[in-house]
Formats: structure tokens, sequence, C-alpha cells
């Protein structure tokens, strides 16, 4: 009621709209990308422990690090199974909420934590700073996941992995509205300003509570690491009956004098430490091992397994990983097995329950023939992987087409993996550019059964829009090997166009940031295979986009024309994101020093390569300099 008359009076009144109005919990429909937010303190990660043993060596370190006979008390939390975010505030207004990124810089995502209902917008206390930080983990609840997931999986849509991957798809959306629509929960565990009116974390998590903010209710506080190793049993134990995920529990020193004399090590403290719960663990009998061929001709085995019910879903398959692994595990046909699926997705056969095995069970053989075409398999020296090598084995099309349209490459929505099979073995698709030549295949595909007009208008639509991807993705499909995403990206945004990059000698690729030798050799070979060539023919006349935008389009700007070598440790970005931004700005990056070098971007402690520039007599910028730079060219 109230709501509705608040929207009215505030789309009368636009001027008086308030930041903390709940209206502004959903943003507005525009597109946004992220930003990203410098951490004013770092955010770090834990140690993990997995034993009691390690707990008590932790236990014994902390005391060590600590003036003698000092009394040490421990904060035992739930690891909650989620992303940590952090909340800033201003005069008690929510003003930015950010991931953890890369612990220093993390992204703005400030309109889809604002969806998040138990975060307070506004917070009102006499013993508040000005400005204040909350650090916490966003989370969704398993019923919610469970949920989402079954609407996905009716529409045909992708289902997510588990709640923690849908949480965070969620706090990435573009589309705050959207994100609303997918409920996220938080639960809080720190506030952070100049001075803290406490001085543990006891009191820490109770004025969290006090402010409006949601925590975890099982924090408690021990004396001795005895007592902890006993509650984490507790909490371990009521794990299943909550309704959300936890890892594990999170163990600090509960004074802040004593954390501060600890202090850090890298990028976790040596006041905390994470103690992890066992993965979860059934048992169930491995039918037979199937043997799999992936778009590289890589063989892997496969345990099809009794299906059995296992941490929120039912399993009938597990990997393997090489055939190695099944001769020390020695895992037969026919063996009752453990399985386990950790916090990844693939579960894995632990061990075999040796007393249950067939009296008749014979060790497992290696692959003589390629399971899917026949042909002898190969094994190099040195690998644990037979191949395949016939690169027109079907499996290796299915693979290959498959990576290609997926979401990450050319994002062909309706040509999944049980289409792409349908395809290949009807012959419709071979190469990559018989994607393109579907449209000529539609009266047969509409004799087909689970093919209607709609969905075949979806799919043509999907081949057409995905010609305009930007040309790094376009690159990534082709699938060539080591070329994943972000080397695409570096090789695409320096050549800017494929034929450049098709001209470009082994020197000239290796010169590029961050790509070596195997990656600039296996483009080479690439390139060179005459079957390629001509599928790359085929998509060209197809229309499909091999240009990246143009430097000479970018408006001018410092860095347009020069050419950079990035050195030392920066700190607001990482000598990647920099990279990028140089790339993106017209100019040119480098990993030697020569004298066709422009200018040295000299972060803390730069070496060789600053003493280089300085003997060439190359210009030397300073991380403030060119941030100054990068200010100039509009930056932020
Ligand atoms: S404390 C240095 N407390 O675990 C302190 N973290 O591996 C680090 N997490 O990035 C954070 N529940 O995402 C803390 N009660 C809790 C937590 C928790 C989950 C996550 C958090 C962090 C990761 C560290």
């Amino acid at each position: 009621m109230y709501y509705k008359e608040l929207e009215r009076l505030e789309r009368e009144n636009p001027e008086l709209v308030l930041p903390d109005s709940p209206t502004q919990r959903v943003g507005s429909d525009l597109e946004n990308s992220f930003n990203s937010v410098p951490h004013k303190y770092p955010m770090l990660s834990l140690a993990n422990t997995y034993s009691e043993g390690e707990l008590f060596d932790f236990d014994r370190r902390v005391r060590e690090g600590l003036p003698p006979g000092e009394k040490v008390e421990y904060v035992a939390e739930y690891k909650i199974d989620g992303l940590s975010v952090s909340l800033l505030y201003k005069n008690g207004i929510f003003t930015t909420g950010a991931t953890r990124g890369d612990g220093f810089t993390g992204e703005d995502v400030t309109l889809n934590v604002k969806t998040i209902r138990s975060i307070p917008l506004s917070v009102n206390d006499e013993t508040l700073p000005e400005e204040f930080e909350v650090r916490g983990e966003v989370y969704m609840e398993k019923a919610v996941f469970e949920g989402i997931n079954s609407e996905r999986l009716t529409k045909g849509e992708k289902t997510f992995a588990n709640p923690r991957n849908l949480a965070s798809g969620t706090l990435k959306l573009l589309n705050p509205a959207e994100a609303a629509e997918r409920p996220l929960q938080i639960f809080t565990y720190y506030f952070i300003a100049k001075s803290e009116p406490y001085g543990t974390q006891y009191e820490n998590l109770g004025y969290l509570q006090k402010l409006g903010f949601r925590v975890n209710p099982e924090y408690r506080v021990f004396d001795n690491m005895n007592d902890v190793l006993k509650y984490c049993r507790t909490l371990e134990e009521k794990r299943d009956n909550l309704p959300y995920e936890v890892d594990g529990v999170v163990i600090k020193v509960n004074r802040f004098s004593q954390q501060e004399i600890l202090g850090n090590i890298a990028k976790s403290p040596r006041w905390a430490c994470a103690f992890k719960f066992k993965a979860k663990q059934a048992t169930t009998k491995l039918k037979s091992i199937t043997w799999q061929v992936g778009r590289t001709g890589a063989i892997t085995p496969v345990a099809e397994l009794e299906p059995v019910f296992l941490a929120g879903s039912t399993i009938s398959r597990a990997t393997l990983h090489n055939f190695d692994e099944i001769t020390r595990k020695d895992i037969r046909s026919g063996d009752t097995v453990r399985i386990e699926k950790g916090g990844d997705v693939i579960p894995k056969v632990v061990e075999v329950v040796l007393d249950a095995r067939p009296a008749d069970s014979k060790p497992e053989v290696p692959p003589e023939f390629c399971p899917v075409c026949g042909t002898e398999v190969y094994k190099p020296e040195g690998e644990v992987a037979f191949y395949c090598e016939n690169s027109e084995c079907a499996a290796q099309i299915k693979g290959r087409i498959e990576h290609f349209a997926s979401r990450t490459a050319m994002d062909i929505e309706g040509l999944g993996a049980s289409i792409t099979s349908l395809f290949v073995d009807l012959g419709y698709l071979k190469t990559y550019a018989d994607i393109y030549k579907l449209h000529e295949r539609v009266e047969e595909l509409k004799n087909m059964e689970r093919f209607g007009q709609k969905s075949i208008d979806n799919l043509l639509a999907a081949v057409e829009k995905s010609k305009t991807n930007p040309f790094h993705r376009v690159l990534f499909a082709l699938g060539i090997r080591f070329v994943g995403a972000g080397a695409a990206r570096k090789l695409a945004d320096h050549f800017g166009s494929l034929s450049r990059l098709m001209e470009a000698t082994k020197e000239e690729i290796t010169a590029v940031y961050e790509i070596g030798d195997s990656i600039a050799e296996s483009v080479g070979k690439f390139f060179s295979d005459p079957h390629n060539q001509h599928t790359i023919e085929e998509l060209r006349k197809a229309g499909v986009n091999f240009e990246s935008q143009r430097p000479e389009e970018v408006s001018d700007n410092f860095f347009k024309g020069k050419s950079f070598v990035l050195t030392g440790t920066l700190t607001k970005y990482k000598r990647e994101e920099a990279g990028e931004i140089i790339l993106s700005l017209g100019g040119k990056t480098a990993s030697s020093v020569s004298k066709n070098t422009d200018f040295v971007i000299a972060g803390e402690s730069a070496g060789s390569k600053l003493e280089k520039a300085l003997k060439l007599g190359v210009q030397v910028l300073s991380e403030e300099e060119f941030l100054q730079k990068l200010s100039e060219a509009g930056v932020k």
C-alpha cells in the first residue's frame, strides 16, 4: 500500500527520491557494466585446515606469535558457502556494494546488492562513524536455488551447479530487476571503521546485530582449541538441516589487539583459519567404465554408476581422470565405490570398497582403439592421456562444435550438446562453417519431431546474431589449443584482426604481453592447417566478425599508438588489467623493453626491466603518473 503510494510520490517528485528509499532496492532497467572499486582494506582469504592436527598447529602458531603466557580466545563461526561482499556506508547511507575481486579491487555491484532485502539501506546509531564498511557473505538458500533450477529446466535453460554459482551469477547480472527475482541473502561478519567502539570479534558480531545487520546465530567464543574442535563437530552435524550451504567453520582470534600483533601472511591473516568440513560421500556400484573422447581427442575414463543421491543431486557418472588413476586406485567394473562431491561440481571416485569386490573381477585395461571412430589410440611420451588422432572423429567434431557454440564462446542458444550431437550424426555439421549453413536445412528440420517452427526460428536467429560477436570471442571459439578466453582477448586486442594474426611470426606473437612459446606454436600450427584455413574462409564468407575495434577508431589520447612495458607490482590494477586498458585506448603492450618501447610503467619492486629502460633511455612512468595519464584519457 504505502510502497505504491511512495512510488507515485517519487514519480511525481523525482528530486525527492532518497538514496535509501525502499523503491531504490531494484535499480533501473538500464544495462550497466561493472566499474572496479578499490578496497580500502584488502579483502583477505583464509588458510584452510582439513584435520584436527592442523587445527592444533594453527593454535600453536598463534600462541608462538603472541607474548608468552598470554591467554587466547577464539570465536568460531559457520563458514557460509557464498561470495564475500563489502558494503560501504557513508553518513549512515548504504552507498557501494563490491565483490571481493582479487582482494584489492572488486566489482561495483551496488544495484544488485540493493535487491537483498535484509541489507539495511540506512543505519542510524549515535556510535556510528561517518564512514564504515560491513563485510559479509552473500548466498542463496537451498530451496530458492532448487526452485530456480527446476524452473530453468522446464524452460530448457541451463541449470546452475550449486547455490554458490547461482548466487554469484545473480550478483553479476547486468539487469538488477532480474537479480531482484532471484532472492539472495546475506550473513555479515565484520564491521570495519577507522576505530571501533569495542575490542573483540565477539563484540563486533553483537554490534552488527544491534545495528540491524543479519549475523549467523551460531557463533561462540572459547578459550581453548579442544572446545573449538568439539563445537566444529557439533556444527558439522547440524549442517544438513540448515536452509543454506556451509563448507566449514571459520576460527578467529577474538581480541583485535592480538590480531594486530599476529598480522597477515601474503593474502591471509595469521589470526584466522577455516576448518573445512569433509566433502560429502556416498557408496554405490560402479556398473562399468566408459571412455569419452573430448574435442582435443583426449580419451578419458568415466565411471557409470548405479544412481545415488548425494548433496542435493542424483549422481550417475563420475570422472576417473585418466588410466593412471584407475591403476593407482585399482578401480574395476562391478566394484562398490565411495564417491565424493567436494565444493566443485564434478563428483569423483575416492576409493574401492574391496570387501565387496566380486570374485571374478578383472583389472581394467586401457583402450586400444577410439571408442567412437575405431582409430588406434596414441599415447604421447610423458603424458598420462590417450588420444584419438583422427580429427574427423565424430566425438571430436561434436566437442569442437559444442565449444564453439558455448556461452562464453559464440553463445549460440539452442545449439547445446544434444542438438549438436544429433546434427553431427545426421551429417549436417562437420565444421564450424556448417553452422552458418543450417538455414539451408529448414525443410529437413521441420520434418523432425523435436523441432517446431519457433525453435527453428530461434536457433537460426541465434546463429545469425553470433556473427557480430567481438573478435576475441570468435578467436576463443575456434578452439586453438592453449588459447583460452584470456589469451584470445590479448591476441585479438594486439593484432586487431584475424588476417593480421594469421600473418604474424612466432616472435611477433610471443612479444604480446604474457603470451608464451606454447601458445605461439599452437596458433601457428592451427593456421597452417589447410582444413582450418578453408573453414576460416567459409566463416569469413558467412560474415563472422574477424576484426576488433580498430585502434584508429579510438579518439586521441596519450596512449594511442604508443608502446608500453609494465613491470613491478601496481596497486590499483593487476598488470594484466592495466595492459587491457592501454590496449583499449589504442596503445600497445610488450613483455620486454627495447628501443621501440615508448614508456616503461614501473610499479613497486620493479627490477631488471626498469634497469634496462634506464640503460636504453626509455622514459619511465611511476604508477601515480600512469594513473594521472589514465584519468586525463578519461579512465576513472
Ligand atoms: S572472515 C580474513 N568469516 O570465506 C578474514 N569469512 O576463505 C576472511 N566466509 O572470502 C573473511 N563465512 O568469502 C569470514 N564467517 C565467515 C565467513 C567467511 C564465509 C568466506 C569469505 C572469505 C572466505 C575465506
